[in-house]
């Protein structure tokens, strides 16, 4: 099976999931309902999940409940992205190939999307899961709150904000990105084998696999906001650069920046070795080192 297809196949799942996790509700708070819907059921990629689902079968899980808990990464990632999209953050229009939440449904409304897809989020992870150990699925918990949180993905945005339109280190630089982007793809990973009930080696591996693709994944990001083309990257391009943000396309230029990216992809392939079926996510590594979406 070709990578694309794995990870389309999880995506398919997640998706389904997602569309019944949020579902419509014709009732007073119905416009959040619809935007929160709005957001979450627009396409993406679905990496995160597929990634924890990935290691989760990697590690001997089994449990068809387990798409719940990747589901709940999804809403996590997709309130960051809507979040992520108002003005007062990067001020952007387009989304998943869609107008921005904010720019249907108003400020107010994209705000309370997000907060409620985080909650949503949490609301589900922290169910009980059929077919998972209650204290594997809380170690997963802990990681995937840890990752999106000051010490993963918000602290990144703060770091991404306080550094627009200023100049910034290379170690800035890195730690930027390593928060808002690295640290989730890596947590959804080790969530996957918390929830298996890997064992410390095994979890650590998976965090660092995640860690090394995650940081060439905002590399990428930032090269597609200057060599993308919009229809297909579903968001528009060229504006890291008229809002000065500091990205890696304007520390490095596009040249080193593939470079970079190779270099993290043959680490995360050499973190590969400690999985007995890890083609996959050789295959993955190098599938995002230039994708075009
Ligand atoms: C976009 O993430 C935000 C970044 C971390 C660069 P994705 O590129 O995974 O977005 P979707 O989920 O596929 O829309
Ligand atoms: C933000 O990075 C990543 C998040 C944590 C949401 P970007 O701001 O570069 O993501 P895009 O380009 O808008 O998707
Ligand atoms: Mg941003
Ligand atoms: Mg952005
Ligand atoms: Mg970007």
């Amino acid at each position: 099976m070709s990578v694309q297809s794995t990870v389309s196949n999880w995506a398919v799942l997640t998706e389904q999931r997602l569309n019944e996790l949020m579902p419509c509700e014709d009732n007073l708070q119905k416009e959040i309902f619809d935007a929160c819907r709005y957001s979450l059921l627009a396409g993406g990629k679905r990496l995160r999940p597929a990634l924890c689902m990935i290691f989760y079968h990697l590690c001997g899980g089994s449990a068809d409940s387990a798409i719940d808990f990747a589901s709940g990464i999804e809403m996590i990632h997709s309130y960051s992205l809507i979040h992520d999209d108002l003005p007062c953050m990067d001020d952007s229009d387009y989304r998943r190939g869609r107008l921005s939440c904010h720019r249907v449904y108003g400020y107010s409304t994209a705000m309370l999307a997000g907060d409620a897809l985080l909650n949503r989020a949490f609301e589900i992870m922290s169910q009980p899961l059929s077919g998972v150990d209650p204290k594997c699925q809380m170690k997963a918990l802990h990681t995937v709150a840890t990752a999106s949180g000051l010490y993963g993905m918000v602290g990144g945005q703060v770091i991404d904000l306080a550094l627009e339109g200023k100049s910034c280190t290379e170690d800035q630089l890195w730690k930027m990105i390593e928060l808002k982007t690295a640290v989730m793809i890596a947590g959804a990973c080790e969530s996957g084998c918390r929830l298996a009930g890997a064992d410390e080696e095994t979890a650590k591996a998976a965090y660092e696999y995640g860690r090394a693709i995650g940081l060439a994944f905002q590399i990428r990001d930032d090269v597609l906001d200057v060599t993308g083309d919009a229809a297909l990257v579903g968001k528009p391009v060229g504006e890291d650069g008229e809002s000065g943000k500091n990205t890696f396309v304007s520390m490095y230029g596009v040249e080193k920046c593939n470079e970079l990216i190779a270099e993290l992809t043959d680490k995360a392939i050499r973190c590969t070795e400690a999985f007995a079926n890890g083609d996959e996510l050789r295959e993955i590594a190098l599938w995002l080192t230039d994708r075009q979406y």
